[in-house]
């Protein structure tokens, strides 16, 4: 029983900070394609052993315990979330759990267009594409691996699936990919997608990660705004200030068919509206990225000892 005249069975999730917590981000797999500069190595990452990695039936029993104190909102998320085997399955198994009636999905994009149909089947609503260039050369520069065409399909096949909305993620680096802004503002024009430019948070260059000690800089987003406003005149308002639905301000360009997002965790953090958990592949439920405490759910459920997989 809850103590607040909510209608989920258990008591809400509410942290020291009195954030309440109604959104989960589920990671599925540590495994990735692409070798982003900002994100992982080039070479010798080593993934981690199959057996430390939930298994479906584990991740929907967390995730059926979470929709019990009031969590309506899953993303899966990875790594990427595509490259791990009959993902449409765990989709689905997530899908019908009673209390979840928002399933979103983040991925590259790279394996998308063969498995957008399905996924969208399986009962995932909203799908985020992560793309920071539309150009090959610099993507085989950023992301190392893979082919910005695949992407583009993706996106495409995304849209054609009926994923409502389609967001496209870019994370804006300084004297990397900056120079293409209006360009990713350019594809809202006649598609009625999300591009959403992201500051980029330095938060592995600490593990050796970024393209060279210093070789991107940081570029705020009101500088990119005010850059796209340059181009194509003054932006629309649609969700900005206290009208903010999540982490993104949203503004449109003037006629467009789709929208632009803007999120800004280093100019402008979040952290106090912050309603998202997290379920990191290991198992281990954290209520921040940043903060290293959490809880492990891993252990809980297999009582210690190993489970079968
Ligand atoms: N800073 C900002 N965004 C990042 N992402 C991954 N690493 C970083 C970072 N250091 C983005 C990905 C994806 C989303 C889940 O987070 O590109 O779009
Ligand atoms: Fe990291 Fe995502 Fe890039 Fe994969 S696609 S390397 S998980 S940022």
């Amino acid at each position: 029983m809850s103590c607040c005249g909510s209608s989920t069975p258990f008591a809400p999730v509410v942290d020291a900070y009195g954030r309440r917590f109604t959104y989960l981000r589920v990671s599925v797999t540590d495994v990735c394609n692409l070798r982003c500069v900002y994100c992982m190595p080039e070479e010798g990452v080593a993934w981690l052993p199959k057996d430390e990695i939930l298994s479906y039936e584990e991740i929907r029993t967390v995730v059926e315990a979470a929709a019990a104190t009031g969590v309506y909102k899953v993303r899966i998320t990875g790594g990427e979330p595509l490259a791990r085997k009959q993902i449409d399955v765990l989709t689905g198994m997530l899908a019908r759990v009673p209390g979840i009636d928002d399933l979103a999905m983040t991925t590259n994009g790279i394996l998308l267009a063969q498995h957008a149909r399905a996924l969208r089947e399986a009962g995932l609503k909203r799908v985020n594409v992560s793309l920071d260039t539309l150009n090959p050369e610099r993507f085989a520069r950023i992301a190392r691996r893979g082919d910005v065409k695949d992407v583009l399909a993706g996106l495409a096949a995304a849209q054609v699936a009926g994923f409502d909305p389609v967001k496209l993620n870019m994370v804006v680096l300084g004297g990397v990919n900056d120079d293409e802004v209006e360009a990713f503002a350019a594809l809202t024009l006649e598609r009625a997608i999300e591009v959403r430019f992201i500051e980029y948070m330095p938060l592995q260059e600490a593990k050796g990660c970024a393209l060279g000690s210093g070789s991107f800089g940081f570029v705020s987003n009101a500088t990119t705004k005010e850059r796209i406003a340059r181009r194509f005149g003054d932006l629309e308002a649609l969700e900005v200030g206290e009208g903010m639905r999540g982490p993104a301000e949203v503004w449109r360009l003037p006629r467009a068919a789709g929208r632009l997002g803007f999120i800004s965790a280093m100019s402008a953090p979040f952290c106090a509206r912050c309603d998202r958990l997290r379920l990191t592949a290991t198992g281990e439920i954290r209520s921040c990225l940043l903060d290293g405490g959490g809880v492990d759910a891993k252990r809980i459920l297999r009582g210690g000892a190993r489970a079968r997989i």
